[in-house]
């Protein structure tokens, strides 16, 4: 293949430049630049500049019907939720996560199921042939039907992929494929970015629906920076402890349906098994009430899950005491250390506070405020909050509590699990009682602490 002129373009401000150099001239950015296919420039004047294409088809919206057999059960509840009740023909699904968290044996489980009815695809660029089978044999996959192919150049890939046709393709890993249009190594944030770029046409072009694999780095981020999230439809991270059991599958991005949605699998001596009521494995059962933990019913996607909140304050051994959120926003919890300090009247200036959501579970919403305070206040104090004791709710700067979506039903989790008592924002009081449940409806942070106090 042709090796095309290579121009440098910044990741910032998208400016070209034919060398490279620390700097970029445009923005000014340092480090910006990176290795990249030239764009056209637009033509200045507002339509001049344009003659010389071929003109294209214009449809209305109302003309397009929308196609229901486009979407494809593949056979795991939990994984079709987390797509939006199914895979798309057509579509790039992107799933991200830990090295050895479970992503090529979900997708290879995934592919079985379908293998009966379509043809599939397995494009290994990290694991030998050999080491597929292996885990195939593990999971008591025949598969007949799934085809494998060791290779990493993504021109071939493409080639080999059109003359196959399968109807669902794994790509695994991204990291690993590389384009010939780039002198770069693989795995690079240009040959990463560029490589996806002609998968995500060909899926387009083909109605291939492809499974991305892609890995995670340190920090938290898919390598090759955030630029994959944008190219593909549907963007899956898979969470958990590699050391637990359980693993979560999150929605971060979906074309095809609603966000934030969660998969719930336990890894299982046989691959992954789905947990379909996973409302309250994220709990550890304590013998007795321990200081700094509470329960709050936190709401993913279209369910209630019970989580365990644990904090740790202790003296502080250097001038700069530390906050560590674990599962939580850093940043969020440093505020709620403020209104706790001032509108709750606990000092914890020379104390260093650690939090963390129990089982490795990511605690994105603001429902989580009143658990976060009521942990530090316990571990503070080293007085244990009731073990029947179940919170939620936003806690704002004025020491006021918000209230939280679906109250009425993250209540309702809660009793089913046999809580006794809930501390929740007076705004998301449910209507009717809630039989054996002892609900304290507030609107202020102090009449917890109040309240909590006269428990202690
Ligand atoms: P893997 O799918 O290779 O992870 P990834 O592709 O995300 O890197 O999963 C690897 C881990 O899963 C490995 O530690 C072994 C474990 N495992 C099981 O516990 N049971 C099984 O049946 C299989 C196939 C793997
Ligand atoms: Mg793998």
């Amino acid at each position: 293949m042709a090796k095309s002129k290579i121009v440098y373009l910044c990741s910032s401000c998208g400016a070209q430049a034919s060398q490279w150099a620390g700097q970029c001239g445009d923005c000014g950015g340092w480090n910006t630049l990176s290795e990249g296919i030239p764009t056209a420039t637009p033509a200045t004047s507002r339509f001049s500049g344009y003659s010389g294409a071929a003109v294209g088809t214009v449809t209305r919206l109302s003309a397009i019907k929308p196609d229901s057999r486009m979407r494809t059960s593949v056979g795991m509840e939990e994984l079709d939720r987390v797509l939006g009740g199914g895979l798309v023909a057509g579509s790039v699904v992107l799933i991200g996560g830990d090295p050895g968290i479970g992503k090529s044996t979900l997708l290879l489980q995934v592919l079985a199921t379908l293998s009966g009815e379509f043809f599939s695809l397995y494009v290994t660029g990290e694991e030998s042939q050999e080491q597929i089978s292996l885990r195939a044999g593990r999971l008591g996959i025949e598969g007949p039907d799934i085809r494998l192919y060791s290779e990493t150049s993504v021109e071939r890939i493409i080639a080999t992929a059109a003359r196959e046709q399968p109807q669902v393709m794994v790509l695994d890993s991204i990291q690993t494929l590389y384009t010939e249009l780039l002198q770069s190594a693989p795995g690079s944030v240009a040959q990463v970015r560029e490589s996806a770029a002609q998968l995500v046409r060909f899926a387009k072009q083909s109605g291939i629906a492809m499974f991305l694999v892609g890995h995670v780095t340190k920090e938290g981020q898919l390598a090759g920076p955030r630029v994959l999230e944008h190219m593909v439809d549907t963007v899956l991270y898979f969470e958990g402890d590699p050391g637990d059991r359980y693993r979560i599958l999150r929605a971060i991005k979906n074309r095809f349906g609603a966000v934030n949605e969660l998969g719930v699998f336990a890894m299982t001596g046989s691959g992954l098994k789905e947990v379909t009521n996973p409302s309250a494995i994220f709990l550890s059962r304590h013998e007795q009430a321990v200081p700094g933990s509470v329960v709050m019913v936190t709401w993913e996607g279209t369910r209630p899950l019970l989580v365990e909140v644990q904090a740790l304050v202790d003296q502080s051994q250097s001038g700069n005491p530390r906050r560590v959120a674990l599962g939580l926003e850093q940043n969020r919890l440093a505020m709620l250390l403020a209104v706790l300090h001032r509108h709750g009247g606990l000092t914890l200036g020379d104390q260093d506070v650690f939090v963390n959501v129990v089982g490795g579970v990511r605690v994105s919403e603001t429902a989580a405020d009143l658990a976060v305070l009521l942990a530090v206040m316990s571990s503070f104090r080293d007085r244990p909050l009731p073990s029947d004791l179940i919170v939620f709710g936003e806690v704002g700067l004025s020491g006021e509590l918000r209230p939280v979506p679906n109250g009425q039903e993250r209540i309702g989790e809660a009793a089913k699990h046999g809580f006794l008592k809930a501390i929740i924002p007076a705004a998301n009081k449910p209507r009717q009682a809630i039989k054996g449940l002892d609900v304290t409806a507030v609107h202020r942070l102090s009449q917890v602490l109040d309240k909590i106090t006269e428990a202690f």
